[in-house]
Protein backbone atom coordinates (compact mmCIF):
# COMPACT_ATOMS: atom_id res chain seq x y z
CA UNK A 1 0.00 0.00 0.00
CA UNK A 2 1.21 3.19 -0.70
CA UNK A 3 1.78 5.80 2.59
CA UNK A 4 2.78 9.01 0.24
CA UNK A 5 2.09 10.15 -3.33
CA UNK A 6 3.12 12.74 -4.98
CA UNK A 7 1.79 13.90 -8.36
CA UNK A 8 3.56 16.42 -10.59
CA UNK A 9 4.11 18.62 -7.26
CA UNK A 10 5.01 21.95 -7.46
CA UNK A 11 6.19 25.19 -5.50
CA UNK A 12 6.85 28.20 -6.24
CA UNK A 13 7.72 30.89 -4.25
CA UNK A 14 7.19 34.76 -4.79
CA UNK A 15 10.26 36.91 -3.93
CA UNK A 16 9.48 40.42 -3.42
CA UNK A 17 11.31 43.26 -4.81
CA UNK A 18 13.83 44.94 -3.68
CA UNK A 19 15.90 47.87 -3.83
CA UNK A 20 18.42 46.21 -5.65
CA UNK A 21 16.80 43.09 -7.45
CA UNK A 22 13.04 43.09 -9.35
CA UNK A 23 10.28 40.74 -7.52
CA UNK A 24 11.01 37.24 -9.23
CA UNK A 25 9.49 33.27 -8.63
CA UNK A 26 11.94 31.21 -7.45
CA UNK A 27 10.63 27.42 -8.48
CA UNK A 28 11.46 25.54 -5.24
CA UNK A 29 9.55 22.11 -6.36
CA UNK A 30 9.47 21.18 -9.81
CA UNK A 31 6.84 18.41 -10.81
CA UNK A 32 8.17 15.72 -7.95
CA UNK A 33 6.68 12.45 -8.61
CA UNK A 34 7.52 9.96 -5.16
CA UNK A 35 5.40 7.03 -4.78
CA UNK A 36 6.36 5.73 -0.90
CA UNK A 37 5.27 2.29 0.11
CA UNK A 38 3.90 1.71 3.52
CA UNK A 39 6.78 0.45 6.25
CA UNK A 40 9.39 2.42 3.97
CA UNK A 41 11.94 4.24 5.50
CA UNK A 42 12.61 6.62 2.89
CA UNK A 43 15.01 9.68 2.81
CA UNK A 44 15.33 12.79 0.82
CA UNK A 45 18.86 13.38 -0.28
CA UNK A 46 20.63 16.93 -1.27
CA UNK A 47 22.47 20.34 -0.34
CA UNK A 48 20.40 23.14 1.16
CA UNK A 49 17.82 25.00 -1.15
CA UNK A 50 17.31 21.82 -3.05
CA UNK A 51 13.40 21.85 -1.82
CA UNK A 52 13.86 18.66 0.92
CA UNK A 53 11.97 21.10 3.77
CA UNK A 54 8.94 22.55 1.24
CA UNK A 55 8.23 18.94 0.59
CA UNK A 56 7.95 18.14 4.24
CA UNK A 57 6.03 20.88 4.72
CA UNK A 58 3.58 20.16 1.90
CA UNK A 59 3.34 16.91 3.26
CA UNK A 60 2.71 17.53 6.67
CA UNK A 61 -0.35 20.40 5.42
CA UNK A 62 1.87 23.29 6.69
CA UNK A 63 1.94 25.28 3.30
CA UNK A 64 0.41 24.50 -0.29
CA UNK A 65 1.78 23.12 -3.17
CA UNK A 66 1.61 25.59 -5.99
CA UNK A 67 0.13 22.73 -8.48
CA UNK A 68 -0.22 19.14 -8.45
CA UNK A 69 -1.38 17.26 -6.08
CA UNK A 70 0.40 14.65 -2.74
CA UNK A 71 -1.46 11.95 -0.78
CA UNK A 72 -0.45 11.34 2.85
CA UNK A 73 -1.69 8.05 4.49
CA UNK A 74 -4.42 8.12 1.03
CA UNK A 75 -5.42 11.56 2.40
CA UNK A 76 -5.18 14.48 -0.02
CA UNK A 77 -2.85 16.99 1.57
CA UNK A 78 -5.09 19.83 0.70
CA UNK A 79 -8.34 18.88 0.64
CA UNK A 80 -8.25 16.42 3.64
CA UNK A 81 -5.82 18.19 5.68
CA UNK A 82 -7.46 17.99 9.01
CA UNK A 83 -8.12 14.38 9.05
CA UNK A 84 -4.79 13.68 7.60
CA UNK A 85 -3.07 15.81 10.82
CA UNK A 86 -3.99 12.82 13.19
CA UNK A 87 -2.28 10.29 11.74
CA UNK A 88 1.39 12.12 10.91
CA UNK A 89 3.96 14.28 12.93
CA UNK A 90 6.92 16.26 12.48
CA UNK A 91 10.53 17.12 13.67
CA UNK A 92 12.95 19.17 12.66
CA UNK A 93 16.29 19.94 13.34
CA UNK A 94 17.34 22.35 15.02
CA UNK A 95 13.80 24.00 15.59
CA UNK A 96 13.16 25.69 19.56
CA UNK A 97 10.37 24.08 20.52
CA UNK A 98 8.49 24.19 23.71
CA UNK A 99 8.20 26.86 26.03
CA UNK A 100 11.78 27.20 28.54
CA UNK A 101 10.12 27.33 31.66
CA UNK A 102 8.67 24.12 31.40
CA UNK A 103 10.50 21.09 32.53
CA UNK A 104 11.55 18.36 29.64
CA UNK A 105 8.20 15.68 30.95
CA UNK A 106 5.83 18.80 31.14
CA UNK A 107 6.82 20.04 27.50
CA UNK A 108 6.11 16.40 26.41
CA UNK A 109 3.05 15.84 28.21
CA UNK A 110 1.65 19.59 26.81
CA UNK A 111 1.99 18.22 23.29
CA UNK A 112 0.59 14.84 24.10
CA UNK A 113 -2.77 16.55 25.32
CA UNK A 114 -2.59 18.37 22.00
CA UNK A 115 -2.86 15.34 20.52
CA UNK A 116 -5.44 14.34 22.41
CA UNK A 117 -3.36 11.05 24.13
CA UNK A 118 -4.69 9.84 27.62
CA UNK A 119 -2.85 11.51 30.48
CA UNK A 120 -1.49 7.91 31.85
CA UNK A 121 -0.54 6.99 28.49
CA UNK A 122 1.51 9.91 27.38
CA UNK A 123 3.10 9.99 30.64
CA UNK A 124 4.33 6.27 30.53
CA UNK A 125 5.58 6.75 26.83
CA UNK A 126 7.51 9.62 27.51
CA UNK A 127 9.05 8.04 30.35
CA UNK A 128 10.02 5.44 27.89
CA UNK A 129 11.31 7.14 25.09
CA UNK A 130 13.22 9.50 27.47
CA UNK A 131 14.85 6.00 27.98
CA UNK A 132 15.53 5.28 25.09
CA UNK A 133 17.36 8.41 23.94
CA UNK A 134 19.25 8.27 27.57
CA UNK A 135 17.52 10.96 28.73
CA UNK A 136 15.34 9.61 31.30
CA UNK A 137 17.82 11.69 34.19
CA UNK A 138 16.62 15.17 32.19
CA UNK A 139 12.92 14.12 32.59
CA UNK A 140 12.68 17.22 35.15
CA UNK A 141 15.05 19.71 33.72
CA UNK A 142 13.58 22.87 32.42
CA UNK A 143 13.90 23.10 28.43
CA UNK A 144 15.61 26.02 28.50
CA UNK A 145 18.64 24.67 30.27
CA UNK A 146 18.96 21.97 27.98
CA UNK A 147 22.03 21.58 25.36
CA UNK A 148 21.23 21.78 21.53
CA UNK A 149 21.87 18.03 21.44
CA UNK A 150 19.48 17.06 24.40
CA UNK A 151 16.62 20.05 23.16
CA UNK A 152 16.94 18.05 19.56
CA UNK A 153 16.41 14.64 21.87
CA UNK A 154 13.39 15.95 23.44
CA UNK A 155 12.06 17.21 19.70
CA UNK A 156 12.78 13.57 18.67
CA UNK A 157 11.01 12.18 21.47
CA UNK A 158 7.92 14.31 20.97
CA UNK A 159 7.41 13.03 17.12
CA UNK A 160 7.19 9.47 18.26
CA UNK A 161 4.97 10.01 21.52
CA UNK A 162 1.78 10.16 19.37
CA UNK A 163 2.56 6.71 17.44
CA UNK A 164 1.75 8.35 14.30
CA UNK A 165 1.61 6.69 11.27
CA UNK A 166 3.86 8.47 9.08
CA UNK A 167 6.54 10.51 10.48
CA UNK A 168 8.61 12.93 8.89
CA UNK A 169 11.92 13.97 10.13
CA UNK A 170 13.45 17.03 8.55
CA UNK A 171 17.42 16.47 9.49
CA UNK A 172 16.92 14.78 12.57
CA UNK A 173 20.57 14.41 13.28
CA UNK A 174 21.60 17.93 13.09
CA UNK A 175 23.47 18.91 15.66
CA UNK A 176 23.70 15.79 16.75
CA UNK A 177 27.33 14.76 18.88
CA UNK A 178 28.63 11.45 16.71
CA UNK A 179 27.44 9.08 19.75
CA UNK A 180 23.55 10.27 19.79
CA UNK A 181 23.33 10.40 15.99
CA UNK A 182 23.83 6.99 16.06
CA UNK A 183 21.44 6.27 18.86
CA UNK A 184 18.80 8.57 17.26
CA UNK A 185 19.04 6.51 14.06
CA UNK A 186 19.14 3.35 15.44
CA UNK A 187 15.65 4.00 17.56
CA UNK A 188 14.39 5.55 14.08
CA UNK A 189 15.20 1.95 12.18
CA UNK A 190 14.01 -0.10 14.88
CA UNK A 191 10.60 2.00 14.87
CA UNK A 192 9.57 1.61 11.52
CA UNK A 193 10.91 -2.27 11.57
CA UNK A 194 8.63 -3.19 14.48
CA UNK A 195 5.09 -2.12 12.96
CA UNK A 196 4.80 -2.34 8.84
CA UNK A 197 1.78 -0.49 8.85
CA UNK A 198 4.57 2.53 9.83
CA UNK A 199 6.38 4.70 7.35
CA UNK A 200 8.97 7.56 7.86
CA UNK A 201 10.34 9.90 5.30
CA UNK A 202 13.58 11.85 6.81
CA UNK A 203 15.68 14.88 5.16
CA UNK A 204 19.57 14.91 5.38
CA UNK A 205 22.23 16.08 3.33
CA UNK A 206 24.77 13.73 5.58
CA UNK A 207 25.38 10.53 3.07
CA UNK A 208 25.94 8.41 5.57
CA UNK A 209 22.61 8.87 7.05
CA UNK A 210 20.89 8.28 3.86
CA UNK A 211 22.93 5.09 2.96
CA UNK A 212 23.00 3.33 6.36
CA UNK A 213 19.53 3.73 7.39
CA UNK A 214 17.41 4.32 4.54
CA UNK A 215 15.34 1.74 2.07
CA UNK A 216 15.57 4.08 -0.03
CA UNK A 217 16.57 7.28 -1.27
CA UNK A 218 15.27 10.18 -3.35
CA UNK A 219 18.61 12.69 -4.53
CA UNK A 220 16.99 15.81 -5.00
CA UNK A 221 18.38 19.13 -6.57
CA UNK A 222 16.76 22.83 -7.01
CA UNK A 223 13.36 21.43 -6.84
CA UNK A 224 14.16 18.94 -9.24
CA UNK A 225 13.96 14.49 -7.86
CA UNK A 226 16.82 13.09 -10.02
CA UNK A 227 17.02 10.21 -9.10
CA UNK A 228 15.28 7.30 -6.53
CA UNK A 229 16.30 4.01 -5.44
CA UNK A 230 18.06 1.96 -3.19
CA UNK A 231 21.11 3.55 -1.99
CA UNK A 232 22.84 -0.62 -3.42
CA UNK A 233 21.16 0.32 -6.45
CA UNK A 234 21.80 3.96 -6.99
CA UNK A 235 25.66 2.95 -6.13
CA UNK A 236 25.47 0.18 -9.15
CA UNK A 237 23.88 2.78 -11.40
CA UNK A 238 27.50 4.02 -11.22
CA UNK A 239 28.98 0.90 -12.73
CA UNK A 240 32.12 0.85 -10.85
CA UNK A 241 33.58 -0.92 -7.79
CA UNK A 242 35.82 1.86 -7.30
CA UNK A 243 36.56 5.66 -7.22
CA UNK A 244 40.30 7.11 -7.10
CA UNK A 245 41.49 9.97 -5.65
CA UNK A 246 44.63 11.60 -6.68
CA UNK A 247 46.71 14.32 -5.81
CA UNK A 248 49.01 15.94 -7.99
CA UNK A 249 51.11 18.72 -8.13
CA UNK A 250 49.49 20.69 -11.27
CA UNK A 251 47.09 20.16 -13.65
CA UNK A 252 46.45 23.04 -16.08
CA UNK A 253 42.31 23.40 -17.15
CA UNK A 254 43.40 21.83 -20.62
CA UNK A 255 45.34 19.29 -18.87
CA UNK A 256 41.84 18.37 -16.86
CA UNK A 257 39.54 18.93 -19.93
CA UNK A 258 41.63 16.54 -21.73
CA UNK A 259 41.81 13.70 -19.39
CA UNK A 260 38.08 14.18 -18.61
CA UNK A 261 37.72 12.83 -22.33
CA UNK A 262 40.29 10.13 -21.69
CA UNK A 263 38.14 6.24 -22.66
CA UNK A 264 37.39 5.21 -19.68
CA UNK A 265 37.02 7.62 -17.63
CA UNK A 266 33.18 7.69 -16.40
CA UNK A 267 33.48 11.10 -14.28
CA UNK A 268 36.01 13.41 -13.49
CA UNK A 269 36.16 16.35 -10.66
CA UNK A 270 38.94 18.72 -9.60
CA UNK A 271 39.82 20.91 -6.35
CA UNK A 272 41.87 22.49 -5.48
CA UNK A 273 44.08 22.21 -2.22
CA UNK A 274 46.80 24.30 -0.79
CA UNK A 275 49.40 22.25 -1.88
CA UNK A 276 48.03 19.86 -4.17
CA UNK A 277 45.05 19.36 -6.78
CA UNK A 278 43.01 16.79 -5.80
CA UNK A 279 41.34 14.65 -8.84
CA UNK A 280 38.15 12.22 -8.24
CA UNK A 281 37.89 10.22 -10.79
CA UNK A 282 35.08 6.61 -11.67
CA UNK A 283 37.11 4.38 -13.95
CA UNK A 284 35.01 1.78 -16.01
CA UNK A 285 37.59 -0.46 -14.73
CA UNK A 286 40.44 -1.17 -12.88
CA UNK A 287 42.87 -0.83 -16.17
CA UNK A 288 42.39 2.34 -17.06
CA UNK A 289 44.39 3.21 -14.43
CA UNK A 290 47.62 2.54 -16.49
CA UNK A 291 46.65 5.24 -19.08
CA UNK A 292 45.61 7.75 -16.24
CA UNK A 293 49.14 7.44 -14.72
CA UNK A 294 50.75 8.11 -18.76
CA UNK A 295 48.50 10.74 -19.23
CA UNK A 296 49.51 12.56 -16.19
CA UNK A 297 52.99 12.07 -16.77
CA UNK A 298 52.67 13.43 -20.26
CA UNK A 299 51.39 16.29 -19.01
CA UNK A 300 54.19 17.19 -16.69
CA UNK A 301 51.67 16.18 -13.76
CA UNK A 302 53.40 14.32 -10.78
CA UNK A 303 51.33 12.16 -8.46
CA UNK A 304 51.57 12.48 -4.98
CA UNK A 305 48.89 10.60 -3.64
CA UNK A 306 46.98 8.06 -5.12
CA UNK A 307 44.19 6.12 -2.80
CA UNK A 308 40.97 4.12 -4.27
CA UNK A 309 37.81 3.88 -2.50
CA UNK A 310 34.06 2.25 -2.63
CA UNK A 311 31.57 4.11 -4.25
CA UNK A 312 29.04 6.27 -1.89
CA UNK A 313 26.02 8.49 -2.46
CA UNK A 314 28.00 11.26 -2.46
CA UNK A 315 29.61 9.88 -6.06
CA UNK A 316 26.17 8.99 -7.31
CA UNK A 317 25.27 12.58 -6.49
CA UNK A 318 28.33 14.16 -8.55
CA UNK A 319 27.60 11.64 -11.52
CA UNK A 320 24.02 13.41 -11.20
CA UNK A 321 24.73 16.88 -10.79
CA UNK A 322 28.58 16.97 -12.28
CA UNK A 323 29.56 19.29 -9.00
CA UNK A 324 29.55 17.07 -5.34
CA UNK A 325 26.77 18.72 -2.87
CA UNK A 326 29.17 20.58 -0.70
CA UNK A 327 30.32 22.60 -4.00
CA UNK A 328 26.74 23.16 -4.72
CA UNK A 329 25.68 24.75 -1.32
CA UNK A 330 28.89 27.38 -1.56
CA UNK A 331 27.95 28.40 -4.67
CA UNK A 332 24.60 28.94 -3.69
CA UNK A 333 26.41 30.99 -0.57
CA UNK A 334 28.44 32.85 -3.22
CA UNK A 335 25.24 33.62 -5.17
CA UNK A 336 23.33 34.93 -2.11
CA UNK A 337 26.64 36.90 -1.24
CA UNK A 338 26.42 38.61 -4.54
CA UNK A 339 22.34 39.33 -4.05
N1 LIG B 1 9.31 31.27 2.61
C1 LIG B 1 10.14 31.30 1.57
N2 LIG B 1 10.18 32.37 0.75
C2 LIG B 1 11.00 32.41 -0.32
N3 LIG B 1 11.84 31.42 -0.66
C3 LIG B 1 11.87 30.33 0.12
C4 LIG B 1 11.03 30.21 1.28
N4 LIG B 1 11.29 29.00 1.85
C5 LIG B 1 12.23 28.41 1.09
N5 LIG B 1 12.59 29.19 0.05
C6 LIG B 1 13.56 28.85 -1.01
O1 LIG B 1 13.15 27.63 -1.62
C7 LIG B 1 14.26 26.80 -1.92
C8 LIG B 1 14.09 25.48 -1.23
O2 LIG B 1 14.19 25.66 0.17
P1 LIG B 1 14.05 24.48 1.24
O3 LIG B 1 14.05 25.09 2.58
O4 LIG B 1 12.90 23.63 0.86
O5 LIG B 1 15.41 23.68 0.97
P2 LIG B 1 16.08 22.51 1.81
O6 LIG B 1 16.38 21.42 0.83
O7 LIG B 1 15.28 22.17 2.98
O8 LIG B 1 17.47 23.15 2.25
P3 LIG B 1 18.32 22.96 3.63
O9 LIG B 1 19.17 21.74 3.42
O10 LIG B 1 19.16 24.19 3.68
O11 LIG B 1 17.37 22.84 4.76
C9 LIG B 1 15.50 27.58 -1.48
O12 LIG B 1 16.02 28.25 -2.60
C10 LIG B 1 14.94 28.57 -0.48
O13 LIG B 1 15.73 29.73 -0.44
MG1 LIG C 1 15.63 22.22 5.02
Amino acid sequence: MLSIETADLSRTYKIKKTRKTPASTLVALDKVNLQIQQGELFGLLGPNGAGKTTLIKILTTLLGPTSGSAKVNGLDVVSQSRELREHINMVSGGETSGYGLLTVRENLWMFSQFYGIPSRLANARIMELLKIVGMADRANTKSSNLSTGLRQKMNIVRGFMTDPKVLFLDEPTLGLDVGAARDVRAFVREWVDSDPTRTLLLTTHYMVEAEEMCDRVAIINQGRVLACDTPKALKAGLRTDAIYTLQVDALEDEGFEALKDLPGIRTASRKALEDNIELELVLEEDSVLTRLIQFLADHGSTIRTLHKREATLEDVFVSLVGVSMKDVENSNADQDYQE
